[in-house]
């Protein structure tokens, strides 16, 4: 039968979807649920990885059902997820020992002082492209060996297997026969050498990690196990991180090309072809979707922790807005904000400005300031974290970046969009399918399968409206400066 199909797995923070493509490119029918978060103490935040898999389950029969295809039609399933986020299992039972420590938890921030007390800093950075920070799984793996009772020996005796939500999925998908991840996972890790492509050695043996619990590392667009869909056999062919995945699903395969998506963070990425550039500019290291017989490529990263998240707590607690979609028109109801400021410091603050311990704040309140300023700048404030990263890329590589290409749900809000233009002064070109990030693993997984090659792209991504910027120089410089001050003043708090 001939394959006319291609299935991604869209794993994310807050919900789990399965996505049918025809060859085209179309969205044939999308399954989703949301995703329970738990928060146990302040400044954590746990997945249950069992939920997570049967939701993708869930997801995957109804959107295979939805679409009415003949399942024997599908040619391979791309995987893309969430990163960092760190699940341990037992080898034996196949059951998780923990709750999925997520990438946003705070927990570790004592393991990462421990990290810096041994002055491993510049060695991460020039090894694996990252900061020390809580954010990656190195730290929260070892967490969870030191404090689940009786892992640190099953680990040691070989008993206990790490994944990232991938990882998890593939295992889980494969009926327990795969134990892999892919480059671009592995290299949110802080335990992974991204020079070497190994595992490191030096890091594992700082944060006490065996090796026996690590996945073998494949490239992201490669053989990855076979799914048993009612006695019909589906391979895995792509896996990918999903910020690297949207990279890839834009097109992003050459040095120069930028993006930012906005998802409960905002992620923003720009190929930097085979050269690793190291940032000093607060940046990450990290490495893109790797295609066989194809060299390595690196991008610059700078990941924001807050995006979608500030509008949600707009949202469900402050309960100031009873839809995401409602504050476009809320934006445009009131003119330009002087100088009211949200810095949605709710994690911390992620890059350039890496402060762990930085706590949300807003500034400029006066008794005229209602509820439409507190949304507008809360909206705003995607913008601004977007620039502090396009500002600091730009620096690193010696060149301005044109245009940005944008994906993620808070692209709908055309108001945002335009803000974003306005203050990077650039081009930002939206594309008529915002479902990138599905469609890069898609993508992975149907160059593996022979139904595309990466050139595909510019047949199948086509542009919805590109935002010119529209805002005078000095408006412009004014209003960032106040955003810099805003963020100085939450620094350090
Ligand atoms: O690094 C975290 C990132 O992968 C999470 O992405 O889309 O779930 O916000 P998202």
């Amino acid at each position: 039968m001939v394959k006319k199909y291609v299935i991604a797995f869209d794993q994310g923070t807050t919900s789990t979807r399965t996505i049918v493509f025809d060859v085209k490119g179309n969205i044939v029918s999308i399954s989703q649920k949301e995703l329970n978060q738990y928060y146990p103490q302040s400044g954590w935040v746990e997945h249950d990885a069992l939920e997570i898999y049967n939701d993708q389950l869930e997801t995957f029969m109804q959107a295979v059902s939805h679409s009415g295809i003949d399942p024997k039609e599908i040619a391979s399933v791309g995987i893309t997820n969430q990163r960092e986020t760190t699940v341990v299992w037992d080898r034996k039972t196949g059951k998780p020992i923990h709750k999925a420590i997520v990438w946003l938890d705070k927990r570790t921030t004592g393991i990462c002082k421990d990290l810096e007390a041994k002055s491993l800093a510049g060695y991460i950075k020039k090894n694996t492209g990252l900061v020390i920070d809580s954010y990656f799984s190195g730290t929260k793996l070892k967490w969870i060996l030191d404090n689940v009772e009786g892992a640190q020996e099953k680990a040691k005796a070989g008993q206990l297997m790490f994944g990232t939500i991938d990882s998890w999925l593939i295992y889980k998908f494969t009926n327990g026969t795969k134990h892999v991840t892919d480059h671009t996972n592995a290299s949110r890790t802080l335990i992974y050498n991204i020079k070497t492509l190994e595992w490191d050695k030096k890091l594992l043996k700082a944060l006490n990690i065996p090796q026996s619990l690590l996945p073998k590392v494949q490239t992201s667009s490669s053989d990855f196990g076979t799914i048993d869909y009612k006695g019909i056999k589906i391979p895995i062919y792509g896996v990918a991180g999903d910020q690297q995945a949207s990279l890839f699903g834009q097109g992003g395969f050459e040095a120069g090309i930028a993006k930012s998506t906005y998802g409960t963070g905002c992620f923003i990425l720009s190929n930097t072809g085979a050269k690793h550039v190291k940032s000093k500019k607060g940046l990450l290291t990290t490495l893109t979707c790797s295609l066989e017989n194809e060299p390595i490529n690196y991008a610059l990263e700078g990941s924001v922790f807050a995006g979608g998240a500030s509008i949600q707590w707009l949202r469900d607690r402050m309960k100031v807005i009873d839809n995401a979609s409602e504050t476009e028109a809320i934006c445009n109801s009131i003119p330009p904000l002087k100088n009211v400021y949200v810095v949605p410091a709710f994690a911390g603050l992620g890059a350039p400005h890496w402060d762990g311990k930085a706590k949300g704040s807003v500034f400029g309140l006066t008794l005229d300031t209602g509820r439409e300023h507190l949304i507008k700048a809360t909206v705003n404030a995607l913008a601004y974290q977007t620039k502090d990263v396009i500002g600091a890329m730009e620096k690193d590589c010696g060149e301005k970046i044109s245009t940005l290409k944008v994906d993620g749900g808070a692209t709908a809000n055309n108001y945002l969009m335009q803000f974003q233009s306005d203050l990077l002064n650039v081009n930002v070109d939206r594309p008529k399918m915002i479902e990138v990030t599905a469609f890069g693993a898609a993508l992975l997984a149907g160059i593996k399968a022979g139904i595309w090659t990466k050139n595909d792209i510019s047949i199948i991504r086509k542009i919805d409206t590109v935002f010119s910027p529209n805002m005078d120089e000095k408006t412009r410089k004014k209003s960032y400066k106040g955003w810099k001050k805003a963020i100085k003043r939450t620094k350090g708090n």
